[in-house]
């Protein structure tokens, strides 16, 4: 049967369709100018669909096939790559040529004839570490790629040394000691409450691993390190064996779940976690995290439901303190639901936070654009966790961004001193462009956009490789 996505709710003919193809782009188009001191790659990961998932997908899309797309930038040019990542699962799917998997994260939906078969679709983000390029998604093992090429090279499991079951797809690396601090949840498979914590080299070999129970089933997509802990939060969104054997994709809101957050210290063991607990909160993303003395603060966008608006929080954590409950205060209005940093800051005491925005007061122009008025993310916020102001860059009046990722100055070590990187989709060409923004002058507009000419589905992650990164040559990988 032939490939036909037309009737599948997830998919209205337009920008979001599956895109299905591979692209070379030597010499990008560029509106305005490349600086001179960007050097390195920006890659992001898209959710894209060979195949035509069942009418019951989770709408989110987090259950495509991964594909990555690379822009790389030399000289004050630009070229572009994107390749599907070529799991097991796809390369299946494309030997029957059709779909096997079934909803998301639900393996009693899938077809009988993968039952041994992975099913990991590496589709959420991409790491480099270790010498090698990580794709990740958290319900699998990641799949690494050649940086370069985007040529599959295979799964890949620590030198065999990775126990669990999957590694989620939002490790942290501390920029001081070039760690990577990584994790698993239902870490023995599907539906147990196992978490285990990893850490792993700069040169790839895991040196530490701690195994822990979850006070509950629910979804645990991203952590938080600081010098001192690992911050594991497990927020109110869950599934049971009942909810799988229904049919449904994993996961339902349950507003009844208090928030739990477990603190592990980095160099602490099973014994060492502390949970603190709060009321149901609805987040996946979390931007840093600082030890303060005998507090931890950690700032995120979060939501206190399941359809309210998300803004930016801070979370305190009283170590010295009986009580077990964190605190909670408001320090941004920024409403999007992903915040980056400049990496260089993870885990250390840090000033700006960049955060995607929909600003309903900026024009938008529906004659060209369609009828996404009120659904895009319009503008990047930089916000000042001292005090200071807000800085906002305006994509346009037909466009959407999608998450930024935060580029260095070529040479330079300050915090904040460089660019913000974003795919935008621009309904009104029905293609997408990268645009480039000065982070310290993001009122000024995009210094460059890159226009590509096709269209690339919305994204989940984005991440930053200097050209020097990539290069380093690790000693033993
Ligand atoms: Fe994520």
């Amino acid at each position: 049967m032939a490939v036909d996505f037309r009737g599948h709710p997830m998919f209205p003919r337009g920008f979001n369709s599956p895109t299905r193809f591979e692209a070379d782009i030597y010499d990008c188009e560029v509106w305005g100018e490349i600086p001179s001191d960007i050097e390195g790659t920006f890659y992001r990961v898209q959710c894209d669909f060979a195949y035509r998932p069942p009418e019951n997908e989770w709408p989110t899309g987090f259950n495509g096939d991964g594909h990555v797309s690379a822009f790389r930038f030399a000289n004050g040019s630009v070229d572009f790559k994107s390749r599907y990542v070529k799991t097991e699962r796809l390369m299946a799917e494309r030997r029957a040529r059709r779909r096997l998997w079934g909803v998301y994260r639900n393996h009693l939906t899938d077809d009988p004839s993968v039952a041994n078969v992975d099913r990991g679709a590496a589709n959420t983000h991409i790491y480099w570490h270790g010498g090698k390029m990580l794709v990740l998604k958290e319900d699998s093992l990641p799949y690494h790629i050649d940086p370069h090429s985007l040529e599959t090279l295979g799964r890949w499991d620590f030198h065999g040394k990775w126990q669990a079951d999957s590694m989620s797809a939002h490790p942290k690396i501390d920029p001081l000691t070039g760690d990577m601090i990584a994790y698993s949840y239902q870490a023995k498979g599907p539906l147990t409450d196992d978490i285990a914590v990893y850490t792993i080299s700069p040169q790839g070999h895991i040196v530490n691993e701690v195994w822990f129970k979850s006070p509950y089933l629910g979804i645990i997509h991203d952590i938080a390190i600081t010098q001192k802990h690992i911050l594991i939060p497990v927020v109110a969104r869950t599934t049971s064996l009942e909810r799988l054997e229904s049919g449904e994709p994993m996961w339902e809101w349950d507003g009844s779940l208090p928030t739990m957050v477990g603190v592990l210290p980095r160099d602490g063991d099973a014994k060492d976690v502390r949970w603190f607990q709060g009321p149901a909160r609805n987040t996946l993303h979390f931007l840093n995290a600082v030890d303060r003395g005998n507090r931890i603060e950690m700032e995120l966008p979060v939501s206190d439901g399941e359809r309210t608006p998300s803004q930016i929080k801070r979370w305190t954590f009283d170590l010295s303190s009986k009580d077990d409950r964190f605190g909670e205060e408001v320090i941004s209005r920024s409403n999007g639901v992903l915040a980056r940093m400049d990496d260089r800051y993870l885990s250390l005491p840090y000033r700006y936070g960049y955060v995607g925005h929909r600003d309903e007061s900026r024009p938008y122009d529906t004659q060209r654009g369609g009828n996404m008025a009120g659904r895009v993310t319009n503008c990047y916020q930089r916000f000042d966790l001292t005090g200071g102001a807000t800085q906002t860059f305006f994509v346009g009046d037909t466009q959407s961004l999608q998450e930024s990722g935060f580029v260095p100055r070529k040479g330079s070590t300050e915090e904040g001193d460089g660019y913000l990187m974003g795919v935008a989709s621009n309904y009104a060409e029905m293609a997408s462009e990268l645009h480039i923004v000065d982070a310290q002058r993001m009122e000024e507009g995009a210094v460059a956009v890159v226009k590509l000419p096709f269209r690339l589905r919305g994204g989940t992650h984005v991440n930053w490789f200097s050209a020097a990164e990539l290069a380093e040559q690790r000693a033993d990988t």
